[in-house]
């Protein structure tokens, strides 16, 4: 079913900005928020992604002028049906990868077709992040938001349109969306079939980096970044309204879409990026920088330059170093790392990191390139090379990340993982420098 007769795709740009937009002239109020009677009968309602006493620079809200007021709804009740996954299973230290999640053959929309995969908090804490991957073969006729967090989609198959209280985005394989905590939205498929990768940010919104001895351009450019235009449903019929509240799932029945804002103003908007369009720095001389120069997206903790959620993108890009061991180094970290792969190969890996996979690399576990990646690259003769028609990307979170039981017992864990650096032969020679 699609609620949307009058479909408006359009963007503005920008990042952080104060957007504006209405779908009927004159719907927003001028020069105060919550009139006493506000344009064409609309109710004002504030939508707040931060404290309301957060620093000015760090607060995220915006005014929503809708046809009916969100608290317009009746009991939430638990849903039989939970998110497909479970609660985190038991701690490991191990390296861990997964092969592609299928997809599934019985109908499932975008809210059945979450699989929790691993998670550092339930949202009970403003920190933390949660990873799902998703798979969906039709679309959403249900609203869904989730109290636990701001969602970060990244599409590995299948186009999105996003229909969200403040206007529609349409995403591809190769863009994202971020959408504030608590936004309404609906996802259909334009494809018939999806499937994709999810982080659940409890903590501080996504901002783009700063850029420090970068300068003023580069890496994620904020005019990249494209918030909807207002786009109101006026539906009367029962529309589903399901919520995330502390990992679980609760429903209501409205009488009406609660896709019904005609008007809006604000911060606190979802958002999509195309990572094609990132800005990818590198060395021009030796070795590379750390992988943090990858950086698209990140939400902070209080410990400053210390990441809740760090999303980090491995795009082509030329490789030029000279003498110098050119993949990912081997390393151990302090932080956490989940990878994904939406298309090609990651140059770390020569095998078993399939698009629609992923892996896990938790806190000082020892990993890099693997043993077949590691002895060309030392053998091999330098000259400027593309690395080409890929890209991975990571979550990389400061606390540690527990699997979910799917996670652990799902028949996609590779049992082997192990295996790809077994081979790394020892080439000390100590009488030959
Ligand atoms: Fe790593």
């Amino acid at each position: 079913m699609n609620l949307d007769n009058t479909p408006v795709l359009d963007y503005q740009s920008g990042f952080g900005n104060e957007f504006a937009s209405e779908a009927l002239p004159g719907a927003l109020p001028v020069g105060q928020n919550s009139p006493q009677k506000a344009p064409y009968g609309l109710y004002a309602e504030l939508f707040s992604g931060t404290a309301f006493t957060m620093a000015r620079s760090e607060q995220r809200r915006t005014w929503l002028y809708r046809i009916r007021p969100s608290a317009l709804h009746p009991r939430f009740e638990r849903l039989e049906r939970q998110l497909a996954g479970g609660p985190p299973g038991a701690v490991t230290p191990n390296r861990l990868r997964w092969s592609p999640q299928p997809i599934p053959s019985e109908p499932t929309d975008f809210i059945d077709g979450w699989v929790a995969m691993a998670a550092n908090s339930a949202g009970e804490k403003p920190a933390g992040i949660s990873i799902h991957t998703y798979c969906a073969n039709r679309s959403m006729e249900r609203v869904f938001f989730s109290a636990d967090g701001e969602l970060l989609l990244v599409p590995e198959q299948g186009r999105l349109r996003i229909v969200t209280e403040l206007g529609v985005l349409e995403v591809e394989p190769l863009e994202i969306a971020v959408l504030p905590r608590g936004l309404k939205f609906r996802v259909e498929l334009l494809d018939g079939q999806a499937r994709g990768y999810l982080a659940e940010n409890h903590g501080a919104p996504l901002r783009i980096p700063d850029l420090g001895p970068i300068g003023s351009n580069g890496l994620a450019n904020p005019r990249d970044f494209l918030a909807p235009v207002a786009h109101y449903e006026e539906v009367d019929a029962p529309v589903q309204l399901v919520q995330k509240f502390l990992g679980e799932l609760w429903g209501c029945e409205l009488k009406h879409s609660p896709l019904d804002v005609v008007a809006w103003h604000g911060n606190n908007v979802p958002y999509k990026y195309d990572l094609r369009r990132f800005n990818t720095i590198g060395t021009v001389s030796f070795d590379h920088p750390d992988p943090s120069i990858f950086t698209v997206l990140t939400s902070p903790t209080s410990v400053p330059g210390m990441a809740n959620l760090d999303f980090v993108i491995f795009p082509p890009r030329w490789m030029v170093a000279e003498n110098t061991f050119r993949p990912p180094w081997f390393h151990r970290n302090l932080m956490n790392e989940f990878m994904g792969l939406i298309k090609g190969e990651y140059d770390a890996k020569a095998d078993g990191f399939l698009p629609g996979g992923a892996s896990l690399h938790s806190c000082m576990s020892a990993h890099g390139p693997d043993a077949e990646t590691c002895g060309k690259a030392i053998a091999v003769e330098l000259a400027p090379n593309k690395i080409d028609n890929t890209m991975a990307f990571m979550f990389e979170t400061s606390q540690v990340l527990r699997p979910s039981r799917h996670a652990l017992e799902c028949p996609q864990l590779q049992a082997d993982y192990d295996s790809c650096w077994a081979s790394l032969p020892s080439t000390f020679t100590p009488n030959r420098r």
